[in-house]
């Protein structure tokens, strides 16, 4: 006899009242954590949800956004990896997003939300200790292809320098597909620099744990690798890049290496062409993140390791890859990778015309610098001992990206 009534109270605490959602009280401390970062003045998004009413106009968009998964944008199977910058949502979250807009999308009562999340105007780190910028304006014209083009900048460091956050930033994200900043001693060249940083679309900034950090040398210049895509109108572009030094030595230097194939041929139409690349480590690491790279066919990415002992594991799997957002994945737990393991990535390529980027379903595609080529490069960073001399530092080889 009481079967029934359990089932209601189970059905009450579970669904509370839908009247009692408030934009203040419940949306705003999701709208802080997980969609502010983007969605704020002079940000990637083009609307901002700082405010009740600048937020009201969206809220159909956002239910529907939400339900279906185009937002927050966020791509790892939850299945593998716990990531320190993970976007989704809670399902506790979505559910409260979707009775707010279906019960009326009400504002409530100021004083029952929390304070104002701080953030650093034109940055996502804190305010930068030093910022570096191209020299001038590099111009883009309104159409046309145009070629990497490599800027360098001296830093003047007098010292070596730990560098624990650090951010670049696009001067107009309209034309800028991606950049990479690698220091050096020179002002020329790109290969045997480290790879400092960069900038894609989705791209979240590197902020470090305590300990670890990335080292410019004292008189290191900066390189700014810049690939620009026309998009119609003429504009010009000056990128900059932020970063807070550490308050002290690190004992954990972050470097960044790459599992990479160069050599494929993705044949016209194909729909699921797979491509395997392979990179053993030759010393003990401790992977801190992971960042999968395909242009406009790419369809799945997937990176595994194997162990001395033959055992694997699945690292960061993106069933779905969107070439419009390419996210860092920083791993909560810093994962020891010890020496003569293999990182494998497994990219998949959709050349048929039911992928609607595809450029040319009847293109044969190998590796190129355009979007219209291809590209496999599995990125992932690790901190090693800052004590000890490592092979991993003779210099950044990915630098073909
Ligand atoms: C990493 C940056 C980022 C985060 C985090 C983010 N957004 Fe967005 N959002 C964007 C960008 C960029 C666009 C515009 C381009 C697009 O629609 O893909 C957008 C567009 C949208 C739109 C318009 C969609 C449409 O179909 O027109 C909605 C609604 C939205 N976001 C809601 C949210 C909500 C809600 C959250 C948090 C739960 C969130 N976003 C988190 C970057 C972000």
């Amino acid at each position: 006899m009481t079967a029934p009534l359990l089932a209601a109270a189970v059905f009450w605490a579970t669904f509370p009242l839908a009247a009692d959602v408030t934009f203040h009280k419940d949306i705003v401390p999701i709208l802080q954590t997980r969609c502010q970062g983007c969605h704020r003045p002079g940000e990637a998004a083009p609307m901002s949800f700082l405010t009740y009413r600048e937020t009201r106009p969206w809220a159909k968009a956002i239910r529907a956004a939400v339900l279906s998964g185009k937002m927050p944008p966020w791509f790892a199977d939850p299945r593998h990896g716990k990531f320190v910058n993970d976007l989704s949502l809670a399902p506790r979250e979505k559910e409260i997003l979707v009775e707010w807009v279906d019960s009326g999308a009400p504002e409530g009562d100021p004083s029952q939300g929390p304070a104002a999340r701080p953030f650093t105007e034109g940055w996502k780190i804190p305010n930068p200790d030093v910022i570096f910028e191209m020299p001038q304006d590099f111009p883009i014209p309104a159409s046309g292809t145009l070629d990497y083009q490599y800027i360098s900048v001296p830093t003047h460091f007098t010292e070596d320098k730990w560098v624990e956050m650090v951010e670049v930033r696009p001067g107009d994200r309209g034309v800028v597909h991606h950049a990479i900043v690698t220091a050096g001693a020179g002002a020329e060249g790109f290969s045997g620099r480290q790879y400092l940083a960069g900038y894609a679309p989705g791209m979240s900034p590197q902020i470090w744990k305590p300990g670890q950090a990335r080292l410019i040398k004292a008189g290191s210049y900066l390189t700014f690798q810049m690939h620009y895509t026309t998009n119609g109108k003429a504009t010009r572009d000056r990128t900059r890049i932020g970063m807070i030094f550490a308050k002290k030595p690190a004992s954990q230097q972050i470097v960044a290496l790459s599992s990479s194939a160069y050599w494929f041929s993705i044949p016209p139409q194909d729909p699921n062409y797979r491509v395997e690349s392979s990179t053993m480590l030759r010393e003990d690491v401790h992977l801190v993140g992971m960042r999968a790279h395909m242009h406009l066919r790419g369809k799945s990415f997937q990176f595994r390791a194997v162990y001395p002992t033959g055992e694997s594991e699945i690292l960061l799997d993106i069933p779905r890859y969107d070439f419009e957002w390419q996210p860092y994945y920083y791993l909560e737990t810093p994962k020891l990778l010890p020496r003569g393991t293999r990182i494998e990535c497994t990219a998949v390529y959709d050349n048929s015309a039911n992928n609607p980027r595809n450029p040319d379903p009847k293109a044969e595609v190998s590796w190129g610098p355009q979007s219209w080529d291809e590209m496999m490069i599995g990125w992932f960073d690790v901190a090693i001992d800052a004590a000890k001399s490592s092979r991993l530092l003779r210099g950044f080889r990915g630098a073909v990206e």
